[in-house]
């Protein structure tokens, strides 16, 4: 099956919609999360993180991701070249419409905008250590809506 059901997208598309209104008025283009998931991408990249939605990164990054997941971060997360396929399809076709530089960096987390948001005062450096948080990639740490692309300040809390 390539989709995700009908009612669960109805789902999907009405939480984050409110909190995308906001998020878009602001500087960062279209959602991170096309309405139609892919369900391979949603079962074969969230078995050791969240699956990061596409439109976190751009189109050569995907590329890159993708084309490396043998040697994937310290991991081995390879797939066979039909899920590859598919997977890299829809991360390339639903990429950041918001990168200014031509940079394909193989982490969301590297990008000039994370490190705006999340390393220039607001949050305390120590938190970034804390137990509960361990990696800047575990955005679920902070951000509860995260793996539905929601990014909005509502749904953040810093955990202790
Ligand atoms: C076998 C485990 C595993 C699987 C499966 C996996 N990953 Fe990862 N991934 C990792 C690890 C480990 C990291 C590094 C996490 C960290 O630094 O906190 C990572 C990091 C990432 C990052 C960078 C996060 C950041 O901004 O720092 C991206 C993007 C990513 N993975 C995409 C994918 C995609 C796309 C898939 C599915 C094709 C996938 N991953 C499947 C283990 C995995
Ligand atoms: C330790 C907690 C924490 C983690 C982990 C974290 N964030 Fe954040 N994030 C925040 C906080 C706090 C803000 C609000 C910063 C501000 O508005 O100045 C924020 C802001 C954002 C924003 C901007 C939201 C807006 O409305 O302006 C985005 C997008 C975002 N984070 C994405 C991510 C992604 C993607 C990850 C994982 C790769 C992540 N964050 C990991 C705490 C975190």
């Amino acid at each position: 099956m390539k989709f995700i059901k009908p009612l669960l997208l109805a789902v999907l598309a009405a939480t984050s919609l409110g909190a995308w209104a906001k998020y878009n008025g602001e500087d960062r283009g279209r959602p991170t999360l096309p309405s139609q998931v892919n369900a391979k991408w949603q079962a074969e990249c969230s078995g050791c993180h969240m699956a990061f939605p596409p439109g976190l990164l751009p189109a050569a990054s995907w590329k890159k991701i993708m084309s490396g997941l043998d040697k994937h971060f310290g991991t081995d997360a390879s797939l066979s070249p039909a899920d590859s396929a598919e997977i890299t399809d829809f991360l390339v076709k639903n990429p950041s419409n918001r990168w200014t530089s031509s940079a394909a960096p193989l982490r969301i987390t590297e990008a000039q905008w994370f490190k705006a948001k999340h390393m220039s005062g607001e949050i305390n450096p120590a938190v970034w250590k804390r137990e509960s948080v361990k990696s800047p990639a575990n955005c679920m740490a902070c951000h509860s809506g995260a793996d539905k692309g929601v990014f909005d300040e509502h749904g953040i809390k810093i955990p202790k």
